[in-house]
């Protein structure tokens, strides 16, 4: 798989988060697809496709269990750049039966029950989401873990079968918000008040000044295991 990487290397290298996007989907006709979790990262590539009209899908994984302040800024995006923003939801056949049989805070109990519901709500909708694409883009940046300053803004997939791109991966906080400012991008509140990695609301928590990005995510848990499936670090 390397070379094909290091083809789409070669057309997107020294080129901006615009540009890249624009060459990813000239080469990759309907086959390039942006997920958004409204984070400011996601804001930042929602607003990079929308105003310059790039046919890349952009979709959201609704799980069912967002912050009210996540389906403000949804539905403020969706106003500004009038565009849709599709939603995936997760099967209710798998949903009805770990919740009638676990109830519906499981994920506190264990790692494995956490796991469960993380795969039900977000990664088998994932996969139906990225099947028929070639490219998927997210808003991953190395600052935002230590886990994912081992990654790259190009890699393969193996568990999906395709190469992700993270167009602003070596951006910083600042340069991210910077941005938002600039274009006056809508954004979740909640990032003003302690939340730099928002997900589900009950397993989303503010973090201390100094704390890791992620440390309010799944703060339960131990901290390495604190990815949820969605983004497996590629192995070197
Ligand atoms: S996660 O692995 O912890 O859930 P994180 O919140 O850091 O991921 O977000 C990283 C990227 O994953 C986002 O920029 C976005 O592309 C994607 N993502 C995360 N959650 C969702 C979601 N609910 N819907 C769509 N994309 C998501
Ligand atoms: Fe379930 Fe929490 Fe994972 Fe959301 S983050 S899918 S509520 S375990």
């Amino acid at each position: 798989m390397s070379s094909a990487l290091e083809n789409i290397q070669q057309h997107i290298q020294g080129l901006g988060p615009v540009e890249a996007l624009t060459k990813l989907a000239e080469l990759f006709p309907g086959e390039v697809i942006f997920s958004t979790s409204f984070g400011w990262e996601d804001q930042v590539i929602s607003h990079m496709i929308f105003s310059n009209n790039l046919p890349i899908k952009v979709f959201t994984l609704e799980t069912g269990r967002l912050f009210r302040e996540t389906y403000s800024v949804w539905a403020a995006t969706m106003n500004r750049y009038q565009k849709p923003i599709h939603a995936y939801y997760p099967n209710n056949e798998l949903l009805e039966e770990m919740v009638s049989k676990k109830g519906p805070n499981s994920f506190y109990e264990s790692v494995e029950n956490r796991k469960e519901c993380c795969g039900i709500r977000k990664i088998e909708p994932l996969k139906r989401a990225l099947k028929g694409n070639k490219i998927w883009i997210t808003g991953i940046r190395a600052e935002q873990s230590v886990n994912r300053h081992d990654m790259h803004d190009l890699e393969w997939d193996e568990q999906n079968q395709l190469v992700k791109f993270h167009p602003i991966f070596s951006w910083t906080l600042d340069e991210v918000k910077a941005y938002v400012k600039q274009y006056n991008i809508p954004y979740n509140s909640l990032h003003d008040k302690g939340f730099p990695s928002i997900g589900c609301m009950p397993c989303t928590r503010a973090v201390a000044e100094g704390e890791d990005f992620r440390a309010g995510r799944w703060w339960w848990e131990d901290q390495s295991k604190k990815e949820c499936g969605l983004h497996e670090v590629a192995k070197p």
